[in-house]
C-alpha cells in the first residue's frame, strides 16, 4: 500500500487529541516527530507505561501499520486507549505524513 502524506495529515485528527508532532511536545501520548524507525518507548522526557517501555519494538513502516490497526493487540496493557484504525489504506496514509509531518 502507498501512504498519501496529505491524506495521512487529514487522518491524523483522530491522533491529535493526544499526540502532536512537533519535537519535544508530548501530551496524553508522547511526541511522534521521528517516531518513524525509532525504538518503542524512546521519545525524550515521556513517561511511557512499562508495557511500552518494554515491548522491544521498533517502530518500522510495517510495525506502525500493524500496531495501529489494534494497539493492545500489539502492546498489551499499553496506556493507549484507542481502538485503532480499521482502514488498512488509512494506516498506511498517517505512516506516510508521520515520515516527514514537519
Ligand atoms: C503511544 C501512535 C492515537 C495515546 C503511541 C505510540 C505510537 C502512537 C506510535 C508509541 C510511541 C513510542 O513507543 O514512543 C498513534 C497514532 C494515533 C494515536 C498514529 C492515531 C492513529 C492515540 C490517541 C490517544 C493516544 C487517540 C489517546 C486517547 C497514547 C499514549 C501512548 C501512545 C498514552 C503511550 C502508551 C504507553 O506508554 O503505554 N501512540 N497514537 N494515542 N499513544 Fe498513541
Amino acid at each position: 500500500l502507498t501512504g498519501d502524506p496529505a491524506k495521512g495529515k487529514m487522518a491524523f485528527a483522530q491522533c491529535r487529541t493526544c499526540h502532536v508532532t512537533d519535537p519535544g511536545v508530548n501530551m496524553v501520548g508522547p511526541s511522534l516527530a521521528g517516531i518513524v524507525g525509532a525504538t518503542a518507548g524512546s521519545i525524550k522526557g515521556y513517561k511511557y507505561s512499562p508495557a511500552n517501555a518494554s515491548s522491544g519494538i521498533t517502530w518500522t513502516e510495517e510495525q506502525l501499520f500493524e500496531y495501529l490497526a489494534d494497539p493492545q493487540a500489539v502492546i498489551p496493557k499499553t496506556k493507549m486507549i484507542f481502538a485503532g484504525m480499521p482502514d488498512a489504506q488509512q494506516r498506511a496514509d498517517v505512516i506516510a505524513y508521520l515520515k516527514n509531518p514537519n
